[in-house]
């Protein structure tokens, strides 16, 4: 049997210079067995026939809302309750913005909308328009209502711009679509034996609970965020790629369940979050004094940022100049903020550190969250796929003081933050009642 015989996936495809890789991307899910409805804007007809797709296919494609060939069914109702997947590939930042606003113009916004499937974005487009701050935005609000990205590839672009924003590869996007439905089919299992703290890594279910619970009202969390910068001289510095989209997903989902939120981030290129107080530092002195500065009145404190461990000893005031063999740079241990917390911490006080790894995560996280005296540690394996800096996803596993492992599969980084903050919230109140 075919890995996806069986499965219906819509496959809304948008008018940018890659939809012609949307036809590889069919015909690659056909030959797996799945049945593939396309659908196609009038902006992806400037770059490619209906006529391809359906060859493909092997099944009529969708290019108008009014059509309806069958008059007992509505067309764009009828496939967004067939899907078990619609997957937009590749979608542009018009309809990224369209989705995230509720506007259904044509046959693919009105068939997302209606849809209850769970729905997977390939985004395509100028590099510049995708870290534009209305782009990020949408795709942040997506992800929020639980849909999920296929990262776009960086380099040359057709545009002649190099950078972020080239569709994924199709086989990329088919080996996204498998594991889908096999973390899906894992879950599922999972489910009907009440294994509800899951093992193996996997895709989440992708609509959230739309209704936002309340719980953290009169409570303050202070979170921190992002790279620190340690100067080398006035032009250079020490750092890493951490984005800050981690701590950031913690701040927001915080303050939307009602929290009094300090985000304490280093230097990022997001936007700034409505509702939340931003203090913005960049060295690890910098960071170590705004998360002292506000601890006392902190409940919540969430250390997600990266923290340098070394900084140099020295800055020079001036660029330093090139040398003939080569230069040393002489480095010094950094505070650890989170170990200060650590110690400082009173027993109303909840601690939560991060643990990014590459290799024995159980053990440096559980040694981390002993040494540290934290309350949680959230272990990430920086180098697994979808995982660590820089993307919308992570995979983590919570290690709490109490002995509990709670592995999650792969899912946004804002459905990771919701699921600590539950596990925050019910870990505190138990040590609250004993
Ligand atoms: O920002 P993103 O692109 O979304 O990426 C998210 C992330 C990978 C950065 C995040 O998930 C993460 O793992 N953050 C912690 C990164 C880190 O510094 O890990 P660590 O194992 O080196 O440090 C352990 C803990 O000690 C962390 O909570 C860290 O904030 C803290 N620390 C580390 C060093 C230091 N000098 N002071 C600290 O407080």
């Amino acid at each position: 049997m075919q890995p996806l015989s069986g499965k219906t996936i819509v496959l809304g495809v948008s008018g940018g210079i890659a939809a012609y890789k949307a036809a590889a991307l069919t015909s690659k899910l056909t030959q797996l067995g799945a049945k593939v409805h396309v659908i196609l804007t009038a902006h992806a007809q400037k770059f490619i026939q209906p006529l391809t797709f359906q060859a493909l296919s092997h099944l009529p494609v969708y290019v108008d809302t009014f059509a309806e060939p069958d008059p007992h069914t509505i067309a764009h109702i009828d496939l967004a309750d067939r899907a078990d997947l619609v997957l937009i590939a590749p979608a542009t930042a018009n309809v990224i913005g369209k989705l995230a606003n509720g506007i259904a113009d044509d046959m693919l916004t009105t068939t997302l909308l209606a849809t209850q499937a769970p729905v997977l974005i390939a985004p395509a487009m100028n590099v510049n328009m995708y870290h534009h701050p209305a782009v990020t935005a949408n795709m942040r609000r997506l992800a929020e209502y639980g849909y999920r990205f296929i990262e776009p590839g960086e380099g040359v672009l057709a545009c002649g711009w190099i950078g972020k924003g080239r569709l994924a590869e199709p086989e990329d996007i088919a080996e996204a679509v498998l594991r889908w439905f096999a973390e899906e089919h894992a879950q599922h299992a999972a489910g009907e034996t009440g294994d509800t703290a899951t093992s193996g890594h996997g895709v989440a279910p992708m609509k959230q609970d739309s209704s936002p619970k309340r719980d953290l009202t009169g409570l303050t969390v202070l979170v921190t965020a992002g790279p620190t910068r340690e100067k080398i001289d006035p032009v250079r510095y020490i750092s890493n790629h951490s984005s800050g989209k981690m701590g950031f997903a913690i701040a927001e989902a915080a303050r939307d369940r009602g929290a009094d939120v300090i985000l304490v981030s280093g230097p990022v290129s997001l936007p700034q979050p409505e509702g939340v107080r931003l203090i913005g530092v960049e060295s690890v002195q910098e960071m170590y004094d705004a998360v002292m500065a506000h601890l006392a009145q902190s409940d919540i404190i969430i250390k997600a940022a990266a923290v340098s461990d070394y900084r140099p000893k020295t800055t020079s005031n001036h660029k330093l100049k090139k040398q003939e063999n080569g230069l040393t740079l002489e480095l010094e241990k950094a505070p650890d903020i989170l170990k200060a917390v650590g110690e400082r911490k009173t027993p109303a006080q909840f601690v939560v550190g991060f643990a990014a790894e590459t290799r024995d995560l159980a053990h440096y996280a559980i040694e981390k969250l002993r040494r540290k005296n934290a309350d949680v540690i959230v272990g990430n394996n920086v180098l697994a796929e979808g995982a660590g800096m820089g993307t919308d996803t992570n995979l983590v596993t919570f290690y709490s003081r109490d002995g509990e492992v709670r592995e999650l599969p792969l899912m946004s980084k804002r459905l990771v933050a919701d699921k600590l903050l539950d596990l925050v919230l019910e870990k505190w109140q138990r040590g609250r009642k004993e």
